[in-house]
């Protein structure tokens, strides 16, 4: 590089890209695009039902209402083939329902209809003129009889590494000879990922090909389910999906509004729209498992961990094994050298979970690091030197040694941040101006820094411009903005000279947008493929150049790269994980119990930050997830009929604004030549993962109570 090349744009803090579209209104969401004359618009009508069949299903009314065109049932549904496919964001065990095709029902809220009319208002009305008769059968439908027959995650899951039981040395003897130990059980409810856009899909076919927009995760997916479904080629489906209103996990997999807007798309020969409502996605999306965990910890008078017993059982529905690693962290976390977890899942007349934020991690950590905190007391040791004394470089569920591990940084920084030193240990004794009581917390995170193949294309214009694209998704972290910089710092341009495109199943294939493994995955393609580009460039002007915004319009036309990245060996040497500590304030009301979260200062070791103004973003957006999971959230589910009753977002209590306090997050330094050629470990998982335990553990210290079911509602605090 020359004195006149940019400043490096990788590590500065740069606004989102794509913010202009969003906050005027330009950016478009899938159930907003236009796909020509003709839209119907599709409702959907659901079961009422957990398990049964449909006796009978009168569509006379709905189909002579006004601006109806067509209602669809199992009955008149066309049968399509459903091959076989497995995405990898499918539960490993199990069939997906095929939608409309027979009179079973599986779960409340599946759909059994699909009216299709002019306007979405005639499609909702007409929807509600359909009449169904079941004919019920007995399900499961308490979370509490479900467990009575839980059963170990299926083999598929087994062969990923996904066991029942697992764990070394003898926990129950050590747990027996040590000096101090507690157990306590943890219950966590039901969640519902609840993004603001709700799931929509547009289907057209033209021409013999199937164009889906769709709100997705994940557009080769659904490109892959649908070939599938309907025994396409591939190639005659393209799915678009370039925006994305949220999804926390729930646009992993394609959900019945995809098939349903497919195919009745197909049947009625015009393009339909499926636009799901917020109940609706109650019933129909998936969701984070209701689970229920029971921790013993064992320890020597110094506080070093002689014995870890975890166990832990999550619902699943009756037709998908859904399995998640719940349990894991308990084997790595800490140092400890007899260690046993066991994992179950109960199935239940309900649809399939699926991965929410910190899949696994989330609901397991919050239970060992509550039962962390109970240690702690039992020892009469600051919780945060408990964490330190068990701290250790070497993964001992595997034996590798961690890339990096930054957890002691962590807690460092965060606790200087937080004030943690102005912590009085005794529960009850601090109080605010108001005369609350006041509670500090902490609880470790951690999350799999994992990586997967990925291919992008770069393009460079004679204007001296470039685009770079990969079917990836951007639902918020901040994709579009900072594989921007990747691709201009590799290539030498200003940012504004370069676009990055995505969400199009007409682009170079990325892996699925989750994990917190699109930087570590897609990051590398993007730099290879610039790297590429720029060097045929260079080599095409031929006169040892170096500023490319000179070189390409002499050459006069595109210069292009297309390359495809895997990981490498690191991850069978490494184990690779981010880490990071967590510190929560509360402020109790003594009589009315309410508790409020001033505060939170969480600290992270995530390997390089490509952008530290959209990094600290996911992170604190992942707090407000686990600040709604400690106080607001929880999907209810009525135990005798299996229906989520609090379906709305009036009832189903996301944190709001009023809600939020002050909320830190702190980068450490931390660098990792291991972990992939950028050094970059994911974050848009980790910053959940840990929050509702540090409340937890700071409502005991307020008050000296120890809330053992989430979320902190008043009356588990009385
Ligand atoms: Mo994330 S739960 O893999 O979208």
């Amino acid at each position: 590089m020359t004195s006149t090349a940019p400043a490096p744009v990788v590590g500065r803090p740069v606004s989102r890209v794509e913010g202009p579209l969003k906050v005027t209104g330009a950016a478009t969401y899938a159930a907003e695009f236009d796909p020509g004359p003709g839209l119907c618009h599709g409702a959907v009508v659901t079961s009422t039902i957990a398990n049964g069949r449909i006796a009978a299903i009168d569509t006379a009314a709905a189909e002579t209402a006004a601006g109806v065109v067509a209602v669809l049932t199992h009955r008149n549904a066309p049968r399509l083939p459903y091959h076989e496919h497995k995405g990898l964001t499918d539960p490993a065990e199990g069939e997906r329902i095929h939608v409309l095709q027979d009179d079973r029902v599986r779960h409340q809220g599946q759909p059994v209809a699909l009216v299709l009319a002019a306007t979405p208002e005639e499609a909702a009305y007409a929807a509600s003129l359909v009449r169904v008769d079941y004919r019920p059968e007995s399900g499961v439908t308490a979370f509490s009889d479900a467990v009575t027959h839980a059963v170990p995650p299926g083999p598929r899951y087994r062969s990923r590494g996904l066991e029942g039981d697992a764990g070394r040395g003898d926990a129950d003897t050590a747990l027996g000879a040590a000096p101090v130990r507690i157990a306590a059980e943890y219950d966590m409810p039901r969640y519902n990922h609840n993004p603001i856009e709700p799931h929509a899909t547009v289907a057209r076919w033209q021409d013999g090909v199937l164009t889906l927009w769709d709100k997705t995760q994940w557009v080769d997916n659904v490109r892959a389910e649908m070939a599938a479904v309907f025994g396409l080629p591939p190639e005659r489906i393209r799915v678009v999906s370039p925006f994305v209103g949220g999804a926390f996990g729930s646009g992993l997999r394609p959900w019945a509004n995809v098939t349903l807007a497919a195919m009745a798309s197909r049947h009625v020969g015009r393009p339909v729209k499926v636009v799901l409502t917020r109940r609706q996605t109650f019933g129909i999306t998936g969701y984070r498992p209701r689970s229920a965990h029971r921790v013993a910890l064992g320890a020597d008078r110094d506080g070093r961990l002689v014995a870890i017993r975890h166990e832990g059982i999550s619902e699943t529905s009756t037709y998908e094994g859904y399995a998640e690693e719940q349990l894991g962290t308990s084997e790595y976390l800490y140092a400890c050298r007899d260690v046993a977890t066991r994992y179950r899942i109960a199935p239940r007349s309900v649809q399939t979970p699926n991965d929410m934020r910190g899949p696994g991690k989330v609901t397991g950590v919050h239970a060992l690091e509550c039962a962390m905190d109970e240690l702690a007391v039992a020892l009469g040791m600051d919780p945060v030197e408990l964490r330190l004394r068990n701290d250790t470089i070497v993964d001992q569920s595997t034996g590798l040694p961690f890339s990096s591990r930054s957890l002691r940084e962590c807690y460092q920084a965060a606790a200087e941040r937080f004030g943690w030193g102005r912590r009085n240990p005794e529960p009850g004794s601090m109080r605010d101006a108001q005369g609350r009581l006041v509670g500090y917390g902490c609880a470790s995170a951690t999350w799999p820094a994992m990586r997967q193949a990925a291919t992008a294309r770069a393009r460079l214009l004679p204007d001296g411009t470039a685009v770079v694209s990969s079917s990836s998704s951007d639902m918020g972290p901040g994709t579009y903005t900072s594989m921007t910089q990747v691709a201009a710092e590799t290539l030498g341009l200003p940012l504004e000279s370069v676009r990055f495109e995505l969400g199009d199943t007409r682009m170079p294939v990325a892996p699925v947008h989750g994990g917190s493994w699109t930087m570590a995955s897609l990051g590398p393609a993007v730099q290879a493929a610039c790297a590429q580009a720029r060097d045929r460039a260079f080599a095409m002007a031929g006169r040892g150049d170096v500023d490319l915004a000179a070189v390409l319009p002499r050459i006069g036309e595109p210069v292009e790269a297309t390359v495809h990245t895997e990981p490498g060996e690191e991850l069978r040497r490494y184990s690779t994980h981010s880490f990071g500590a967590v510190f929560a304030e509360v402020a109790v009301d003594p009589e009315l119990c309410t508790v409020r979260v001033p505060r939170v200062v969480g600290a992270y070791g995530v390997g390089r930050v490509v952008n530290p103004k959209t990094a600290h973003s996911q992170i604190t957006g992942g707090m407000v997830m686990g600040l709604g999971m400690a106080l607001t959230e929880g999907t209810e589910v009525d135990p005798r009929t299996a229906r989520p009753v609090n379906s709305s977002l009036a009832d189903y209590l996301v944190p709001v604004n009023a809600d939020i306090g002050e909320l830190d997050a702190i980068f450490v330094d931390e660098s990792d030549p291991h972990v992939n050629p950028l050094g970059v470990k994911g974050l848009g998982e980790i910053g959940t993962v840990g929050v509702a335990a540090a409340v937890c553990n700071a409502v005991f210290h307020a008050t000296g109570r120890r809330v053992r079911e989430l979320p902190i509602t008043v009356e588990r605090v009385l």
